[in-house]
Parts: structure tokens; sequence; C-alpha cells
């Protein structure tokens, strides 16, 4: 069993990653904590809780509103991406005034912040040491984390492993050089390069093979179908969550199409995370030197990796060190077995 803590800004792929959390039968979640980042935290905390309401949370897992701003730099949001309010055209999500989803947040969020959510859960787990250690995910700007890291050194060793969708190696996304999350938040993604524990990094070059083909969008509204034909028409839901889901993969799709010229389905980035926790052979990867460029001209959020160790870093997984596994490809037809597998147990709360 791995415990598991999921910072995150929803997003449409975030929410998948709330999904695989829930309902991978290995991973315990233990919470959520949400960040500024492709909207407004407010709306990401919202968002995060609608989510593990729509997704059947047991009632004991609540959100904890974090960072509402990067370390240095002003918020940008990415309305192009997940429309308005962080998931744009998603249907079926429950409202945020409903009760149950109200229930997930803090009454005071002044109260219940998320490097303290974070801190209490992995001490609950912890126990001195008698207990488990905690992996943290990360799907969106790492500010949260890197403030967790600051914060509370005395709960690394607590701490098992990072594991963080971010970065590309030469690929960027939101500038010709850097992907969305960490160029949201550069210098708190270097300060967590810097923490010496096991990080694990799913860049733009692996998330960009998990694509919702036709093929994979059919099945997940209806089991069994194999619908690849675009003259031919998706299955009919066979439930409320699956055609919720339908809804979203869709609008994410088209987004995905209208910017990037993907035409046969959209990235569900973040998913890798969780799924990686849960299944890491499905990846191939290999221990590599990160460091994030901070000052360049063209170039700020860029993740630099060190492929041909010139740097001749050391063992260690903090700033000298070989500080990152950084995943390379991707078992994809075993990663979409997992989701889909995912949204049936799901469906069966
Ligand atoms: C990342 O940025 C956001 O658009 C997604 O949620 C994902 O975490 C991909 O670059
Ligand atoms: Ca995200």
């Amino acid at each position: 069993m791995r415990y598991v803590w999921l910072d995150c800004d929803p997003g449409h792929d975030d929410a998948t990653a709330i999904l695989l959390a829930l309902h991978i039968p290995n991973i315990t979640l233990l919470g959520v904590s949400t960040v500024h980042g492709n909207t407004s935290a407010d709306d990401t905390m919202k968002n995060a809780a609608r989510c593990l309401h729509a997704f059947a949370a047991p009632n004991s897992i609540k959100v904890y509103p974090g960072a509402t701003q990067p370390l240095l730099r002003p918020a940008r949001f990415d309305p192009e991406i997940h429309g308005v309010g962080g998931l744009g055209g998603v249907e079926g999500l429950p409202s945020v005034e409903l009760e149950e989803v109200r229930a997930r947040l803090p009454s005071d969020p002044a109260t219940a912040r998320a490097v303290e959510g974070m801190a209490t859960a992995i001490r609950g787990v912890w126990k001195d040491g008698t207990g488990s250690k905690v992996v943290l995910v990360s799907s969106g700007p790492m500010t949260n984390i890197a403030l967790f890291s600051c914060v509370h050194p005395e709960l690394l060793e607590a701490v098992e492993e990072i594991v963080f969708m971010g970065g590309g190696v030469g690929l960027g996304n939101r500038s010709s050089a850097a992907e969305f999350n960490i160029l949201c938040d550069p210098e708190a993604a270097q300060i967590v390069l810097n923490i010496p524990l096991k990080k694990t990094m799913i860049p733009l070059n692996v998330t960009h093979t998990a694509i919702v083909t036709r093929k994979w969008h059919s099945k997940v509204l209806r089991p069994g179908s194999a619908v690849t034909d675009p003259a031919q028409p998706l299955p009919a839901p066979q439930s409320a969550l699956r055609r919720m889901l339908s809804t979203l993969l869709s609008f994410f799709a088209d987004a995905y199409k209208a910017v990037f010229g993907f035409v046969d389905g959209p990235p569900i980035h973040d998913a890798l995370t969780i799924a990686y926790v849960a299944r890491s052979e499905l990846f191939a990867g290999r221990r590599l030197h990160v460091d994030v460029e901070l000052t360049g001209a063209h170039t700020v959020g860029e993740t630099v990796v060190d492929l041909w160790d010139y740097l001749k870093a050391d063992d260690t997984w903090g700033r000298t060190g070989k500080n990152c596994i950084v995943t390379e490809s991707l078992n994809v037809d075993g990663f979409f077995e997992l989701f889909l597998d995912a949204i049936a147990r799901c469906d069966k709360v």
C-alpha cells in the first residue's frame, strides 16, 4: 500500500489524477491540497472538492487550500486550455454550493492550509518512524511542496518520494522552452529539485504519449466498445460518471486541437503521476540531474536535463546529485487499462 498526498490545480487532467488516486486499490489517498495554476487558487480549491464528491471519495478526504501565487512571480492562469474556472465544459459536476461538497472545504480556510494539512497527514502515517512513509504527488505548480519542505524539514524523512508532472526534455508547451507547471513557479520547482529525497519527473515527452484517442474515449463511455472511425458515433454513456468524464475529455480534446493541433485526442498529463505511484513498471526512465532555468531571456522555466552527465553529478538526490528519475517512456495500453479499471471501480461505489 502506498500513502499519497496529492497537490493539484484542477484542471481537467488533475481531475483524472484525483479519480485514479481514489480508485486504484494499492493507493490510499490521505488528502488533497490545491494551488494556483490552471486557474485561481480559489477555483482550484472548489474544483478539487467538487471532484472528490463526484468521484465518491470517503468523507474523511478533505481539501486544503494552498498558495494563491508563486514565490516570486505574478500568478498566471490558463483559460485557453482549461476554460473559465478551470473545468470548462465539464457537465454533471456537483456545484460547490452542495452541502457534501462544502463539507470537503475548511469552514475557515485560514485554519487548514495546504502545508499544515500535509504535515498533519504525514505525521499521522509516519508515527515517529514506526509507521509508513508518504508519497507527495504534484500535478500543478510546486509552490506548496516547496513551502512544505522549507516549513517542515523535520518531516522530509517521512516522505518516501516526490512525484511530479512537469517540465520537458527539450520540450515546452507554454513558452518555446517551458512546460506550464514549471513556468508558473520556476523557483519553487528548483527548491523541490534541491530537496535531498528521491524525485520522479513525468515530463511532457512522456505525457504526450498518454493520448485519449477515440478508441479510449469510447471505452470510457462504455467498457468493451472500441470506436475508432471518426465517422462512427461514440457509444452512449453507461453511467452519469462516464457521461461527465466524456464531456471533460471532449472539452480537453477541443482545447488541445485548437491550441496545439493535437488531432488524435488530449494528453491526460496529470493522471500519469498517480499511475507511476501505483505501477512504476509501466514507465521507463533514467536517474539524471535536472535544474530549472530561472534567468534566461527566452528560457525561464525550462527544465535543463543533464542527459550526458556533463556535470558529473554525485549519487545524492540533492542539489549536487542526480536529483531526479526522469521518466522517458510509458506502456500506453497498460496505463489506459489502469485508467479504465479505476473508472469501473468508481462507477460501482
Ligand atoms: C500541465 O499543465 C496543466 O495544463 C495541466 O493540468 C498539467 O498539469 C501540463 O503542462
Ligand atoms: Ca495540473
